[in-house]
């Protein structure tokens, strides 16, 4: 595995690569890999002839007072991970952005609601280095997590939106044995922080299962199992558009962010 920190010398291996008929694979990441990273790796090696993965912690998706500074970091463990799943180029930028970058990338509509309505500017700072991460790659494919649903789904519309010749890919989200989704965030639960953080999977699992059609009466089921310190939202949404429903007539997701302690999660399931 090649390890490369300078934007140019990434943009020439893949151009290289592409060159020569291959076909390169992309894996997006902000670093501290858990198993829901490996498996995006998975599906992208799976798929393609190169494998390039990035860690690099975008400053321009985080807001004040947000956990920027402090988001874990381990790039000796994630390069020997990366290492493991075949990646055969890890970029490793200091920044990406050069002096006096001006350009934004927005989605709009579809960033109105959940972490868009509650972390103005997120969206922005996703699409705007996705983008350029996306014109030095180069990739053909590119692989997400559905964990970031709405991410996800910002992320395709842009692409298709720009036209930009990049497959994406949904990787499933993966939880750890006791149903907590996979975040690189859990690192900073307490024991007792863990335990009530279980409760954001349990109140969307047992919406899953309630076989409740009505989406006034599945939240209230699911507001009553949360135990969390402060709630940004549970919602229910149409899984296409993200667009609110009053009863589950066609797919359905429901989503909910929470802080528990000072950690902000995120969890979706599929209703
Ligand atoms: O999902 C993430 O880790 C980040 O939002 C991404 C896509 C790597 C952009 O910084």
């Amino acid at each position: 595995m090649q390890t490369v920190r300078q934007c140019e010398a990434l943009q020439g291996q893949c151009l290289e690569w592409r060159s020569q008929g291959l076909r390169v694979g992309f894996v997006p990441t902000m670093g501290f890999l858990h198993e829901g990273h490996l498996s995006l790796m998975r599906i992208a090696r799976s798929r393609c002839d190169k494998l390039v993965v990035s860690i690099y912690v975008n400053p321009l998706q985080f807001g004040p007072g947000e956990d920027l500074e402090s988001y874990p970091r381990d790039e000796e463990g994630d390069a020997a991970k990366c290492d493991q799943e075949g990646c055969d180029l890890l970029f490793l930028p200091h920044s990406l952005y050069s002096e006096g970058h001006s350009t934004r990338v927005r989605v709009e509509g579809l960033t109105n609601r959940l972490c868009g309505a509650n972390r103005p500017g997120h969206f922005e700072g996703v699409t705007t280095v996705v983008s350029r991460l996306f014109g030095l790659v180069l990739p053909h494919l590119a692989v997400f997590g559905e964990k970031d649903f709405q991410q996800l789904a910002v992320i395709r519309r842009m692409t298709r939106d720009l036209g930009l010749p990049v497959e994406v890919v949904g990787g499933p989200l993966v939880r750890d044995l006791d149903g907590l989704a996979l975040s690189s965030r859990n690192a900073y639960l307490s024991t007792e922080e863990r335990a009530r953080a279980l409760s954001l999977s349990g109140a969307l699992r047992a919406m899953a299962e309630s076989g409740i059609q009505d989406t006034s009466d599945l939240l209230r089921l699911g507001h009553g199992l949360l135990e969390v310190d402060e709630l940004d939202y549970l919602e229910v949404l149409d899984a296409e558009t993200l667009e609110p429903l009053e009863v589950l007539d066609r797919p359905a997701r429901a989503f909910v962010a929470a802080r528990v302690g000072r950690t902000r999660l995120i969890d979706n399931w599929a209703l």
